[in-house]
């Protein structure tokens, strides 16, 4: 079965991810195309509506992206967003002007028409603005249906034409009816039935499996992270034996999180191969201070271990990744089959003897690969897991990287991950963990002087990673995590909390 589609037209806003995960809440399948592409893609992929993303020109530069008319003669309804609206509105002969200054943030907008596209929004609702240019002469066959205070056209239509547009984002947040509009863009306008639900995904996803595969062979490499645990699951599900994850285990990941893995994967049908390759990175690491180098040894070790595992399981005809749509989006939207580089070095295929590629999760984003996940029924540690990076504690551990800091580490960061969850923060963070410093100061401990460990705690709020903020923990958790640390953990005598936001810091200490 086909979902029906929607194609998000991109102009290059900062927003084209949103929209098609705004789309696909709401039960209708999506994808993002780059407008020079979007002629042809309509015309292969027969999509039931098409969105027009904002974009940061101007419709009078010179090097403004336009689109073919061809496009308006499909009958496909169109939704245009901001830089979208002014292309229509100039492509049909109206006119876009530069306001006298930027509007930006929360405006109050007033309906003037009860067009299909806002009969669910009230007569007057905050929408969110980010633009400079607005549409000052209507084209021909187009109506108002909304003004604001400074933009006399906020939102317009030509219902004959199945064309609507408006100068807001209904696509953040801060526009409170955006998700009306989104909806009724779809199932009023774009009739669609909402066919997209993870259940169906699943279960088409398993077919397709079974038909790509056959009775040939899978390699995975299973990380432990959220992606690749998803991906094994759905593989075992659709091929069960004919699966072979290899979890490598390299020393460097969080207390009983190896063992955690192992439990998930080890009792499905798959073979599961779990190589405790400690000894060989710990052996690499000797020495080695400097972060980007150990960043560099782990990912290379990462796929020697990997390596030698399958020489010994021999051919494989597929090699299976965790590839997600925001990869295949910022890799250049889907020209090129993406391969994920592990730990950030050079990707695995290189070493690996295989016929073709298996991606099952290239279209989905995060959230959607989360709730794939409790469809499969895979328990809500493993679906819910914060990012990890791929080189694991090992840029956690300051300087060198030995067994002794490791354990330290393990334990304090266990006990400040627990606390945190027992205080019900764990919801209010996104990311949350310890750092063993390598640096020593002196303390005391009843009546003996000691000089120990200091341990930095880390933890951060952010929706994209890119940037963050220091979590504001109240600091009776503080408290709590700092008494238990020292009390419970040797060799560490001072507690300090991180409390720099990326830029300037960045989330890992190396
Ligand atoms: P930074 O430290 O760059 O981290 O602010 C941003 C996010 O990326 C994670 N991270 C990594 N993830 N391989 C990964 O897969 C890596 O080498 C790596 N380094 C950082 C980090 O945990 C945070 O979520």
């Amino acid at each position: 079965m086909k979902n029906e589609l929607i194609l998000v037209v991109d102009f290059g806003g900062q927003y084209n991810q949103l929209i098609a995960r705004r789309v696909r809440d709401l039960n209708v399948y999506c994808e993002v195309v780059p407008y020079n592409k979007a002629v042809n893609e309509i015309k292969r992929k027969k999509p039931i509506g098409i969105i027009f993303t904002g974009g940061p020109n101007s419709v009078y530069d010179e090097k403004a992206p336009k689109i073919e008319k061809e496009i308006f003669e499909f009958n496909i309804p169109i939704l245009g967003l901001c830089y979208g609206m002014q292309l229509i509105s100039q492509t049909f002969g109206g006119v876009v002007e530069k306001a006298d200054k930027k509007e930006f943030g929360k405006t109050l907008c007033i309906k003037d028409k009860n067009s299909k596209l806002i009969s669910n929004m009230k007569s007057e609702t905050t929408v969110w603005m980010s633009h400079q240019d607005q549409v000052v002469k209507l084209p021909e066959g187009f109506d108002c249906i909304q003004h604001t205070d400074t933009c006399p056209y906020a939102g317009i239509e030509n219902e004959e034409k199945k064309i609507y547009a408006v100068q807001y984002h209904p696509e953040v947040n801060h526009s409170e009816e955006g998700k009306e509009l989104i909806k009724s863009f779809l199932y009023d306008i774009c009739n669609a039935s909402g066919d997209w639900t993870m259940q169906n995904f699943m279960n088409e996803q398993i077919q397709k499996i079974k038909q790509t595969v056959g009775d040939k062979k899978v390699l995975l490499a299973l990380s432990g992270g959220v992606d690749s645990s998803v991906c094994a699951s759905l593989l075992s599900k659709s091929i069960g034996s004919q699966l072979t994850c290899v979890f490598v285990d390299t020393g460097l990941m969080r207390k009983n999180e190896g063992d955690e893995v192992e439990e998930a994967f080890k009792n499905d049908e798959l073979n599961f191969v779990r190589v405790n390759a400690k000894d060989r990175f710990l052996e690499k690491l000797k020495g080695v201070t400097d972060p980007e180098q150990k960043r560099k040894i782990i990912g290379e070790e990462f796929i020697r271990v990997f390596e030698d595992e399958a020489k010994k399981i021999g051919q494989v005809d597929y090699l299976a990744q965790g590839t997600i749509y925001p990869d295949v989006i910022e890799s250049g939207l889907g020209d090129a089959k993406v391969i994920k580089s592990h730990h950030n070095v050079g990707g695995l295929p290189d070493v690996v003897d295989f016929k073709d590629l298996i991606e099952p999760l290239r279209d989905l984003f995060k959230d959607e690969v989360r709730r794939l996940g409790l469809e499969l029924k895979m328990p809500e540690y493993l679906v819910f897991r914060q990012p990890f990076p791929g080189p694991g504690l090992g840029i956690r551990v300051m300087g060198e990287v030995t067994e002794e800091k490791l354990e330290i580490l393990r334990n304090a960061d266990a006990i400040f991950r627990e606390e945190i969850a027992k205080a019900g923060e764990d919801k209010n963070i996104s990311q949350y963990f310890a750092v063993i410093t390598n640096n020593k100061t002196v303390g005391v401990m009843g009546d003996f002087r000691t000089y120990d460990y200091t341990l930095a705690l880390r933890g951060v709020t952010t929706t994209d990673f890119m940037t963050a903020d220091w979590a504001r923990i109240p600091y009776e958790v503080l408290d709590r995590v700092s008494v238990r640390i020292v009390n419970e953990v040797e060799n560490i005598n001072r507690i300090v909390y991180d409390i720099t936001s990326k830029p300037p810091a960045t989330i890992e200490w190396e």
